[in-house]
């Protein structure tokens, strides 16, 4: 076909369709997809090339966000090569086959002795690995009803009412776990310039139904924690006085892996008394990318038995604790990676390099003389820069974020705090590794200029709104 014949063929196409010329030249030298929708609605009935498939999802990901400049999330955005091979290496593999992988499942059991050993467990104990916090936590408080429904038992007391005491600065797993599990959520609103709670606001919530009391280290929201040691204080007195055993469950889901090596001296764990059991995300300051979490129980007796599930179809008589099945051993092995390459001394030199470049952008934040850091001072913190807008801007938080990210493309979310805060616009970017000092200082410059540019351009958006959240990134 002569080249003037193949361009009127390619001209000919019918309105809205392909021309079959066209069609054919593709599979030679492009893919069906430049010229077709995506597949959308149904199972296509012919399926393309790998190469094509491939590309078709490439080409459409390039909208999606570069993760590098997702200040929002805490989840890992970036590992080792070795790291990323242990995990391509093994996404065959099953996590639950124990009996067919023993090795994986004794490799999970390590990583559950270590994380007890890092928050101070005083023997053996138990855990298990999850999809996240979200499983673990609703692991942990299924644990919190059995073990209360058991303790009104064995005093021949009602058990119709469960309630579950937390503050409004949890995550909303904690309020998901009360409505599906039906349990009644006690949950203190915060106060407008105090964004975690203490045991001054936790005493009044609890009596003989509290099946457990939620404290964080490490709130999603500004960083902080809840007064832990205030809290188990209070819990310890009142079981002397009234006699209500009420246990604590702490929501470490990114403290976890930062306070043992920035704050180690700093009591949040099995070193009080009241703390049965402890959620960790590996997969945010654990340093493994999505989904990994992990429970750990005080001692082996804070798992109920009634909620360990035993099999032996897999080939060996099996102890099964979670809400899904099949699942990636992956993440685990990568667990064991990060654990075993970092040891005690690379978390915490990872750590302290982080807050050493948080305390450096909020140093320059200020600098820029419009805002206030939320938190600043001693405060212990998750690695990250929490802060508002000071004093009368014709822009308002939400504005900037927009600004960042259609000129720098940065991720770095606004949102309104929890009641009674939730006047209280605030905006947050984590520092992790992946931000080191030049982009630190690239960033508040960026900042600055976007106030500059929004000064002059004025709002982006109406500023009534309530509880909208550009994206935690939770
Ligand atoms: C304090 C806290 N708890 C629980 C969660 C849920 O964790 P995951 O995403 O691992 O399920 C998060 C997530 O950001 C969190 O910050």
């Amino acid at each position: 076909m002569s080249e003037h014949t193949q361009r009127a063929a390619l001209h000919s196409a019918p309105p809205g369709g392909i021309s079959r010329q066209l069609g054919h030249l593709a599979s030679e030298y492009g893919n069906r997809f430049l010229l077709e929708p995506a597949p959308d609605h149904r199972l296509p009935l012919h399926g393309m090339h790998p190469g094509d498939a491939l590309r078709l999802i490439e080409q459409e990901l390039v909208l999606d966000g570069i993760p590098d400049r997702n200040l929002a999330t805490f989840v890992t955005t970036e590992m080792e090569p070795e790291g990323t091979r242990v995990i391509t290496e093994n996404l065959h593999r099953n996590y639950i086959d124990h009996a067919e992988y023993p090795q994986t499942a004794e490799i999970e059991q390590r990583c559950i002795r270590m994380l007890a050993n890092l928050f101070h467990a005083p023997g053996d104990t138990t855990g298990t690995r999850t999809q996240g916090s979200s499983e673990a936590i609703m692991l942990g408080a299924l644990s919190l009803k059995w073990k209360w429904r058991q303790r009104r038992e064995a005093k021949g007391a009602d058990h119709s009412s469960p309630n579950l005491v937390f503050g409004g600065d949890v995550h909303v797993v904690w309020e998901k776990f009360c409505r599906y599990f039906d349990v009644e959520p006690r949950i203190i609103p915060l106060q407008p310039d105090r964004y975690t709670i203490g045991p001054e606001d936790v005493a009044p919530h609890v009596d003989e139904n509290t099946i457990g009391v939620a404290a964080v280290l490490g709130t999603t929201f500004t960083g902080h924690a809840d007064d832990i040691v205030g809290i188990n204080d209070m819990l310890v007195e009142l079981k002397d006085r009234k006699g209500y055993d009420v246990p604590m469950h702490v929501d470490a889901a990114s403290g976890g892996f930062v306070w043992p090596f920035l704050y180690p001296h700093t009591k949040w764990d099995f070193r009080l008394a009241q703390v049965r059991s402890i959620n960790v995300s590996g997969h945010k300051f654990g340093l493994v990318y999505p989904g990994i979490g992990w429970l750990v129980f005080r001692e082996t007796a804070d798992l109920p038995e009634e909620l360990v599930f035993y099999e032996n179809y897999l080939g060996k008589r099996d102890a099964t604790f979670t809400l899904n099945f099949s699942t990636g051993s992956s993440m685990v092995l990568a667990q064991y990676y990060n654990l075993v390459r970092l040891g005690h001394e690379g978390y915490s030199y990872v750590m302290e390099t982080m807050q050493s470049n948080a305390r450096l952008l909020a140093a320059e934040i200020t600098a820029i003389g419009e805002f206030h850091i939320i938190g600043s001072g001693d405060a212990e913190q998750l690695p990250l820069v929490a802060f508002r807008l000071d004093g009368e801007h014709p822009y308002d938080e939400f504005d900037i974020a927009s600004q960042l990210a259609s000129e720098r493309g940065w991720m770095l979310p606004a949102y309104t705090m929890p009641p009674n805060a939730d006047h209280v616009k605030v905006m947050r970017a984590l520092v992790k590794l992946s931000l080191g000092y030049t982009l630190v200082t690239t960033l508040a410059q960026d900042i600055s200029e976007a106030c500059a540019v929004l000064a002059k351009k004025g709002s982006l958006h109406p500023h009534d709104r309530k509880r909208v959240k550009t994206g935690t990134g939770y």
